[in-house]
């Protein structure tokens, strides 16, 4: 099996993007292996802390091992973690790749965390990938009401090219997660803001290494098509993934009055949240398998 290293290479080279779906429960877990299994296409399984302490750490390392064995491109990302404690734990266990978020702090503040983190995971497992994150794109995968307090929304504060290059060369992470007019969560009745495509270009061209577009969910087709083409080569979707659960689960409970076998009320839950799975893997893949 290809290491994610080798996986976003490739992405790089093919200029596709490689999927990244949250989970927090396994039916997720297996809308998306359904999907992987009929497109034959690779894709990376992200756990926030939250999300990984609510399945457990082990736990969901040793789901994503028992599909790998099976020959499924399927990777694992410590998403969105916050302390040097919840990286060591995440790289002991097993994941492929960490993401350490310092983006609501000052650069030097940032650079500084980042590097902490950078020494713990490497000297437990030198091939782990970590990914920083710099600027604020807000906090949770939520319908939103409103875009999130302090978050970068307009082009003063989104990731500027020259902060990225020094980010990344005093931190030496392997991937970038910059703020471009992307934020976590989405509208229920309105699309998200539009990517900035130009800064995206010229974060891409300044830093050199592999580019991560946070908060997918709400984005359009054609900023997704710009975007990779511009330089992202992973793209995480969370909040339209939450939504098809709970519209599914209040849709077959509401069907299936009398009926309490959790498997027979969530397969056509899995259906569902499939069918999101599959339109993303087959935009970010360009394919029309
Ligand atoms: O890390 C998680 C993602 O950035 C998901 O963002 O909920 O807007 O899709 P989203
Ligand atoms: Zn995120």
């Amino acid at each position: 099996m290809r290491s994610l290293a080798e996986v976003i290479k490739d992405a790089e080279k093919k200029k596709i993007a490689i999927g990244h779906f949250n989970v927090s429960n396994l039916e997720q877990l297996n809308a998306i292996v359904g999907v992987v299994r009929k497109l034959n296409v690779s894709v990376i399984v992200g756990v926030s802390e939250g999300e990984r302490e609510f399945i457990g750490v082990d736990q969901v390392v040793a789901l994503i091992e028992s599909f790998r064995n099976e020959g499924l491109e399927i990777y694992l990302n410590a998403d969105h973690t916050h302390s040097t404690e919840k990286v060591r734990e995440a790289v002991e266990a097993g994941f492929d790749a960490v993401l350490f978020d310092g983006g609501k702090l000052p650069l030097d503040e940032n650079i500084k965390q980042t590097q902490e983190a950078i020494h713990v995971a490497k000297s437990i497992a030198s091939d782990v990938l970590v990914e920083g994150e710099l600027g604020y794109i807000g906090g949770g995968s939520e319908i939103l009401e409103k875009l999130p307090e302090d978050a970068a929304i307009s082009a003063e504060s989104f990731t500027k090219p020259e902060d990225a290059q020094k980010f990344v060369k005093e931190t030496s992470i392997d991937l970038l997660a910059p703020a471009v007019g992307n934020v976590h969560g989405m509208f229920k009745n309105a699309p998200n803001p539009r990517l900035d495509i130009p800064r995206i270009r010229a974060i891409k061209q300044s830093v050199n290494i592999p580019l991560v577009l946070h908060g997918g969910s709400g984005i359009s087709d054609e900023d997704f098509i710009s975007a990779i083409d511009a330089g992202i080569s992973i793209i995480h979707i969370s909040t339209e993934l939450r939504a098809a659960w709970r519209s599914g689960v209040e849709h077959e409970l509401e069907e299936n009055k009398n009926e309490v076998a959790p498997y027979k009320v969530m397969a056509d839950v899995v259906g569902e949240m499939e069918k999101v799975i599959e339109k993303k893997l087959r935009l970010f893949n360009r394919t029309q398998i």
